[in-house]
């Protein structure tokens, strides 16, 4: 039979679209090492494919990777360094309300390129201690701002004083004094900061410091000439910073949802919190839960939909049709899915429910087209394949274990056998619901005393790359896997990815197998 077929019939009889693929296939639930993804005919370099995605009206990423709202993951460095690389970091809840805020003004008020808490010293200290604390410190530079005990602006001491021969003389002696110091009023940077130092260094040969203060002519930052090169050289780069309409910085935050002791939900408290983020400049609030087809978060939904008609709201965690509906209607824009894939999750373990992320994104992209709403394919993602693959049903994807182990990440790192790591845990691990996430598994904070069933744990990651070179390695892979598909852009990717099962063998074969892998030496 197969002979009499055409080469493009027989390829889509083995090579299924996904509504084929995934309808063949009901009754067994599939993720990402399920199955595999066709070749297609390509004119497509991969280093040229688009990652952007829109994942709500004025919410525009540069690459489709979230970092996970979890206190091992996401706080402000992590969201910056998200944002900066195009992408989204969403702040987790396990600190007072106060800190939070904090965590995201950190991320809205970044500039990239301006050091905003410059090292200084001051004018009654001598060279000797500068050069006592570049030694402790481990300083790289030696180029100061000197303030006065009001933070005012008294000079530059610079980097040809401070040798040891000079020891005994006051700062105050030997800086470069205020009125010969090259400075812009922070209110003079304007929208686009990076161009303005950039044209400042240009115009002014040899000045390679430039520093920022405020009309009372206290310091508010520093640009040094060779984070500005380096910066403006990336600007030719595909990726941009994913930023709001003020060029700020994008970020989310995650909110909990609190309950009065009768049960309802404490209503003040979740608008206050959520009005305070959005005054902060937030882009997206996430509602986060272990079941969000359920009423209690269905009633958070509405009610910030409600008080904010406006702000943009992801909300999860869901494996089915129905409750993408469900989420939709109360007014979600963006639906989060995964139950229990998550690589310190137990949820499936412990309470027997979840799907595999494979079959759970495909029958929640069902209703998320006809709802109009995006969707992130949540938890489980182990490599840049799993994306991929995710993507072809999914707008974004949630990234917590492939990030925690970065220095951006929150938490200390500890050396164990030589070997260095970084704490990760489960939002619902005992630890993290005793830090305020009980809610998240459908627990009260007291019941922190009582036994709860645990449906995370906590680990250890290996330290990995910094954000940008772990980001580089996923955008890599992703762009490869765009450029066998022949796919652009990722609407391009949904709409030409082609599926097929693998079976155990084939799992075996996909992965570096009958040879001795050789480490790259370090
Ligand atoms: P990965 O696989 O990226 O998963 O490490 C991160 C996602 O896992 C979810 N999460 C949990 N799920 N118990 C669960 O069942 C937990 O304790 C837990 N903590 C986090 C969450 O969706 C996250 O984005």
């Amino acid at each position: 039979m197969a002979e009499e077929q055409n080469a493009q019939s027989l390829d889509s009889a083995f090579y299924q679209t996904a509504n084929t693929f995934f309808s063949n296939q009901a009754g067994t639930a599939l993720t990402y090492d399920d199955l595999t993804l066709a070749t297609l005919y390509s004119e497509v370099l991969p280093r040229n494919a688009l990652l952007d995605t829109e994942l709500a009206g004025g919410l525009n990423l540069h690459i489709p990777l979230i970092s996970a709202d979890m206190d091992t993951v996401t706080e402000s460095q992590m969201a910056i360094s998200m944002a900066l690389n195009g992408g989204l970091g969403l702040i987790h809840y396990n600190m007072p309300e106060k800190q939070q805020l904090k965590e995201v003004s950190r991320v809205k008020n970044h500039i990239h390129g301006l050091i905003q808490e410059p090292i200084t010293v001051s004018p009654n200290q001598t060279v000797g201690e500068v050069l006592e604390r570049i030694d402790i410190k481990r300083y790289s530079f030696s180029t100061f701002p000197v303030v006065d005990e009001n933070h005012k602006l008294a000079g530059l001491l610079s980097g040809n004083i401070i040798k040891p021969r000079y020891n005994s003389k006051l700062v105050s002696e030997a800086l470069v004094p205020r009125n010969q110091v090259q400075t812009i009023k922070e209110s003079e940077l304007g929208s686009d900061p990076i161009t303005i130092a950039d044209h400042f260094f240009t115009e002014n040969p040899g000045i390679n410091k430039l520093l920022v203060v405020d009309d009372e002519d206290r310091l508010r930052g520093l640009f040094t000439l060779s984070d500005i090169e380096r910066i403006t050289s990336e600007k030719k780069a595909l990726f941009r910073p994913a930023r709001d309409s003020h060029f700020r910085l994008i970020c989310g935050a995650a909110v909990s949802t609190p309950r009065k002791p009768d049960g309802s939900l404490n209503r003040n408290q979740i608008e206050a919190h959520v009005g305070n983020l959005i005054n902060r400049g937030v882009d997206v609030i996430a509602i986060s839960t272990a079941h969000g087809h359920t009423k209690g978060v269905g009633d958070a939904v509405q009610l910030i939909r409600n008080a904010f008609p406006n702000i943009n709201i992801i909300a999860g965690n869901i494996t089915t049709a129905e409750g993408v509906e469900f989420l939709a209607d109360k007014g979600a824009n963006i639906i989060k899915i995964g139950q229990g894939p998550g690589s310190i999750c137990t949820t499936r373990l412990v309470a027997g429910v979840g799907i595999p992320q494979m079959t759970a994104l495909y029958v929640a992209s069902q209703a998320a087209k006809n709802k109009g709403v995006s969707l992130l394919a949540d938890g489980g993602i182990t490599k840049s394949g799993d994306i991929v693959k995710a993507l072809t049903l999914a707008n974004g994807v949630i990234c917590g274990g492939l990030l925690a182990g970065c220095p951006e990440a929150p938490g200390k790192v500890m050396e164990i056998s030589g070997k260095l790591y970084k704490q990760y845990r489960g939002m619902g691990s005992l630890e993290a619901m005793k830090s305020g996430s009980a809610a998240r598994y459908g627990h009260l904070k007291e019941d922190n005393n009582r036994k709860v069933a645990a449906e995370g744990i906590e680990a250890l990651k290996e330290v990995s790359d910094n954000l940008d070179q772990t980001l580089a390695q996923l955008i890599g892979g992703i762009q490869a896997g765009m450029g066998y598909l022949g796919a652009s852009n990722l609407s391009n990717l949904r709409e030409k990815a082609r599926y097929i099962r693998v079976s155990p063998a084939g799992q075996r074969e996909a992965a570096p197998h009958d040879v001795v892998e050789m480490k790259p030496t370090q």
